[in-house]
């Protein structure tokens, strides 16, 4: 059982990334409802909560609200951004909505009088962090408030001002801390040593959390769960269900059964290098080379929508005839991972999905049991344990990559013909951008349905135009496109078009999301 930080979520953007930061530093988190009562918290013990941000106003009547009890366990507490305003508001301060607000990157004072500060170690001799940014000097902090805390409830003190407002306070007595900031955020200076001192000087942590921990207790618990009954897996060779695979194949190498529907609209090599990796591990791998099934079934489809509803409801098909052939399987494994959880609500109750399914399997598929061994991890954690386990760099750093495909990079209707030249043109571009640093977060060819006449040699062309794109992003919900240098891009640009001969202009995508998306279709 490790120390844990319960993150009580009031609606914030970056819950899941204080509740990452909190694993960054050694120690387990968890996301919770934040009206969870006061006895589940006293049940799960933490050794300490942090209140997130959130959309509301903390005086409207309807807005959220923690327990009120909370304040009285004892627990050390670090309410952030609308996590301070709540507090101070429960606990008979005052918020209210300022002249102005302050959004992005805003000068924090530390103030430098009295007891100093656990949160930004004022004047603490022999301490290193006092000469680091948020060690008594201002610093630049993250803030996006409107609301802020006028008037302190009764035991706190300001330990920290910004331009326009109260940017952090504290009862250090009761351990109750508040910051206006988001110290969770890379834009805010030292964020991650004012996180630190909050989980180490102020709970008290030891720190005792660690990914190689995880394998061994989730091996024991597939097994346990497992007993000796057979799993089925459907794996898609995307991070998660390979990093499920490899972590089932450890513990119950016997009874797994992956399966791996190749539908022909994979990369250059993709489908082989998914193949030739898990078929060198010790389980039951079934690749199920159904290409010319979909591509029969997407015959003259040019419909985006349709495409991606008759890819959906083919891969069930397949999946029903191989489970079928295999016989009963009665546990099916599946590479849910933490933020899958938080953001279909599994956070506000006790029973996280009831309901489960992968890639939209149907209920009608019957499985007694569902084994998710990812649940509890973020994305980067996944990709850490997929090293731990031994896969190799290519599947654990891969780009995400929709299920449909290059069906979906390929505008109009699919061929054979169009999927080989848009494989090629992918290649080439992944090739050259290999090496650059830093590297987008996302980058494909497109092959577009535009034709455009050229010259090569003596002779006129009128041939497809590619378009290739590259993305910067956290999170895939907005994106920024990558500005690539000229050179790089005039590089692929003449290799694509001299390496494949059908080919007749290339054109780079410069469009944010929104108003794009990452995916052309
Ligand atoms: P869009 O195009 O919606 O893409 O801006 C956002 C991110 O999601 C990926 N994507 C998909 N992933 N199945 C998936 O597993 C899909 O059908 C799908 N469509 C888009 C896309 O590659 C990008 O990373």
């Amino acid at each position: 059982m490790n120390e844990r930080v319960l993150v009580l979520d009031f609606g914030g953007q970056y819950k899941e990334l204080i509740a990452r930061a909190v694993r960054g530093l050694s120690v387990y988190s968890e996301i919770r409802a934040g009206d969870i009562g006061v006895d589940e918290i006293r049940r799960l013990a933490p050794i300490g909560v942090i209140l997130t941000g959130g959309p509301n106003s903390v005086y409207l009547p309807d807005s959220p609200k923690c327990d009120p009890a909370l304040f009285s366990l004892g627990i050390p507490i670090l309410g952030i951004c609308y996590g301070m305003q709540m507090m101070c508001h429960m606990l008979g301060g005052e918020v209210a909505p300022g002249e102005a607000g302050e959004y992005g990157r805003v000068m924090v004072t530390p103030v430098v009088k009295g007891e100093p500060s656990a949160l930004f170690c004022i004047g603490r001799r022999g301490d290193p962090c006092g000469q680091s940014p948020a060690g008594g000097e201002p610093f630049d902090a993250l803030m996006s408030h409107r609301d802020a805390v006028t008037r302190l409830p009764k035991g706190f003190t300001v330990t920290a001002t910004s331009p326009l407002c109260i940017a952090a306070c504290e009862d250090a007595d009761r351990k109750l801390y508040g910051v206006q900031f988001h110290p969770e955020t890379a834009h805010t200076e030292g964020g991650r040593e004012i996180m630190q001192r909050f989980i180490y000087d102020v709970c008290g942590a030891s720190g005792d959390y660690k990914l190689d921990d995880y394998i061994e207790s989730q091996i024991s618990q597939i097994r346990q769960q497992a007993g000796d009954r057979k799993i089925l897996l459907a794996l898609s060779g995307g991070v998660d269900s390979s990093v499920c695979a490899s972590l089932l194949s450890k513990a119950v190498p016997d009874r797994l059964t992956c399966i791996f529907v190749d539908h022909g609209f994979m990369r250059l090599n993709e489908g082989d290098e998914i193949e030739r990796v898990f078929s060198k591990r010790r389980l039951r791998f079934v690749r199920i080379n159904a290409q010319k099934r979909f591509l029969a079934r997407l015959k003259g489809v040019a419909d985006p929508e349709l495409k991606r509803k008759l890819i959906g409801e083919e891969f069930i098909r397949v999946f029903e005839d191989e489970a079928t052939k295999l016989g009963d399987i009665p546990l099916l494994a599946q590479g849910t991972i933490y933020p899958d959880i938080v953001e279909s609500g599994g956070v506000h109750g006790a029973t996280i999905k009831s309901h489960h399914n992968v890639g939209g399997l149907p209920e009608s598929l019957a499985f007694d049991e569902v084994i998710e061994p990812l649940s509890g991890l973020f994305k980067d954690e996944v990709r850490i344990l997929g090293k731990k386990l031994g896969l190799p760099a290519s599947l654990v750093n891969r780009q995400p990559f929709p299920g449909p495909g290059l069906a979906i990079r390929i505008m109009g209707d699919v061929t054979e013909a169009k999927l080989e030249v848009l494989r090629a043109a992918d290649a080439i571009f992944r090739e050259e951008l290999a090496g650059t640093r830093p590297r987008p977060d996302q980058y494909f060819a497109v092959l577009t349905d535009t034709r455009s006449v050229g010259v090569k040699g003596d002779d006129r062309t009128y041939d497809p135009v590619i378009a290739l794109r590259a993305v910067t992003t956290d999170d895939f919900m907005t994106c920024e496109y990558t500005p690539l240098p000229h050179k790089t891009l005039s590089r692929i640009s003449s290799r694509i078009t001299s390496e494949i001969p059908s080919v007749s202009r290339i054109v780079y995508d410069i469009t944010s999301k929104p108003p794009a998306t990452v995916e052309w279709e």
